[in-house]
């Protein structure tokens, strides 16, 4: 709820402020719930990203970053979610342009054509800008931890649903994924980690470049950067579903026994998702253990673990967004139960792995439900984003279709969708679609009502 009340603020001060030559914005991508993010018609495929972080624990950052930007319909000018650093300049096919910072965009007046990719770089120095959201106890984005004595600071990206602009000009919406290089520059004696493999470590006068290829397309805010004192732990690789997947994790200092322990189980735990999933979507997978009680997050191939949530349940959820969320990215913030429906439901298939029933999971996600309000499974604010509905209902909605169909045609359902739908913005009419075309009307008639009645249907 009071995120809508920061948009009407936000809509107010615009009207009261708005000088005459206030910038004509372009059309946003049209998002549900997030009407401002994102260019129609814009269509981001790579970010290269270089990022100096000179003083890790600080906001300070130094970064130039090459997006190859192609257009789905003739574009007037490119209009990128961007509330980071102060801009330096803008370069367009190498060629310096004019730019401009209109509240939340940046504006490059250079028209893009259909069939034709332009590398637009920019270079940015300074603090991280901030986007607040009313359900964390910090802002999203860049996030700084100061050190302690001669311990070096902490940096981390921590952005669902649109904290990634905070310290990088970026298309901002999960419907327009990209592949990222990043080539993350820190002093000696800190690590830096980040989504995808990590391809080369070199050292430079200005300190050590670590360089990471995401060769998937992921959506922005998924984007996972650590920056710190923090220690690598490889672990042996593991065979998902016929895919060799590399598994490594980073831990900051201090950081006890029992609260590592969990993580020695994640390549069985992606074994085991691969199973109902179907292969392992990208190369490499891991989690960043962060200390501030924040939420769990699953940015891409390097999950972010707080300690609090460092227990096998939390790994196995953000394990199974990679599949869901991650390769199969939202086509718009209404759908996010088709990201935590799924993600949930896999704490149940683990569960299960671990050969006790799924009775007793099914009857707390039952009694948590019917606890309080729920609703469609289609979300129509802010607040509804994450809430019981999104996640319980959305995986007693697939907990439905099972026993509706049975485990054989359940698990084909599953990994047709996540091979058919990976890189594909999705909708919940997708699911549907899917679900009659795999698994026959009956079925979907039973998902819908999941998914549509105002109340909850029969429960399985
Ligand atoms: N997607 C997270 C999960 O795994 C939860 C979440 C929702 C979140 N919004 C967030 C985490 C914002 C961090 C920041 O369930
Ligand atoms: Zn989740």
């Amino acid at each position: 709820m009071r995120r809508s009340w920061i948009l009407a603020l936000a809509l107010l001060g615009s009207a009261l402020g708005g000088a005459a030559q206030a910038p004509v914005l372009p059309a946003a991508w049209g998002d549900r719930i997030y009407p401002r993010l994102g260019q129609a018609g814009l269509d981001v495929t790579h970010y290269d990203v270089a990022l100096r972080v000179p003083q890790p624990g600080t906001r300070t950052l130094q970064a130039e970053v090459t997006l190859s930007a192609q257009a789905t319909r003739p574009l007037p000018l490119l209009s990128l979610d961007y509330l980071g650093p102060a801009v330096q300049g803008v370069t367009w096919n190498g060629a310096a342009v004019p730019f401009e910072r209109a509240g939340e965009k940046l504006l490059i007046r250079r028209a893009l054509t259909p069939g034709t990719t332009a590398r637009v770089t920019v270079r940015l120095s300074g603090p991280a800008g901030r986007v607040p959201d009313p359900d964390l106890p910090v802002d999203l984005g860049w996030q700084a931890l100061p050190g302690q004595g001669a311990q070096p600071g902490v940096n981390f990206s921590f952005s669902e649903p649109d904290g990634t602009r905070a310290f990088l000009p970026v298309n901002d919406h999960p419907a327009d994924p990209a592949t990222f290089t990043l080539r993350v520059t820190v002093p000696q004696g800190v690590t830096a980690a980040a989504s995808g493999v990590h391809t080369r470590v070199q050292d430079t006068p200005q300190g050590r470049t670590f360089t990471f290829e995401q060769r998937e397309a992921i959506p922005t805010y998924a984007l996972s950067v650590h920056v710190g004192p923090l220690e690598r732990v490889d672990r042996p690789a593991v065979q998902v579903a016929g895919k060799t997947v590399q598994v490594r994790d980073y831990f900051p200092p201090g950081i006890p026994p029992n609260i590592r322990a969990p993580y020695e189980r994640t390549g069985e735990i992606l074994r085991v998702l691969g199973e109902w999933f179907g292969p392992y979507p990208f190369a490499v997978y891991g989690s960043a253990v962060v200390r501030p009680a924040l939420p769990a997050l699953e940015t891409a191939t390097l999950s972010t673990m707080p300690v609090t949530s460092s227990n096998v349940r939390v790994i196995v959820h953000e394990a199974a967004h990679q599949w869901f969320g991650n390769s199969v990215p939202l086509g718009d913030w209404s759908d996010t139960w088709l990201n935590e429906g799924f993600a949930t439901y896999a704490e149940l298939l683990w569960v299960q792995a671990q050969g006790e029933g799924e009775a007793a999971v099914v009857q707390r996600w039952r009694d948590s439900v019917q606890s309080g309000p729920t609703r469609p499974l289609v979300a129509r604010t802010a607040a509804e984003l994450f809430d019981r509905s999104a996640y319980l209902r959305g995986a007693l909605a697939l907990h439905a279709l099972r026993a509706e169909v049975g485990d054989g045609p359940f698990r084909t359902f599953l990994q047709t969708y996540a091979r058919e739908r990976a890189g594909q913005p999705t909708r919940t009419a997708d699911l549907l679609a899917l679900a009659r075309r795999v698994l026959g009307p009956d079925a979907e008639g039973v998902l819908r009502a999941w998914v549509e009645s105002p109340g909850l249907p029969p429960l399985p």
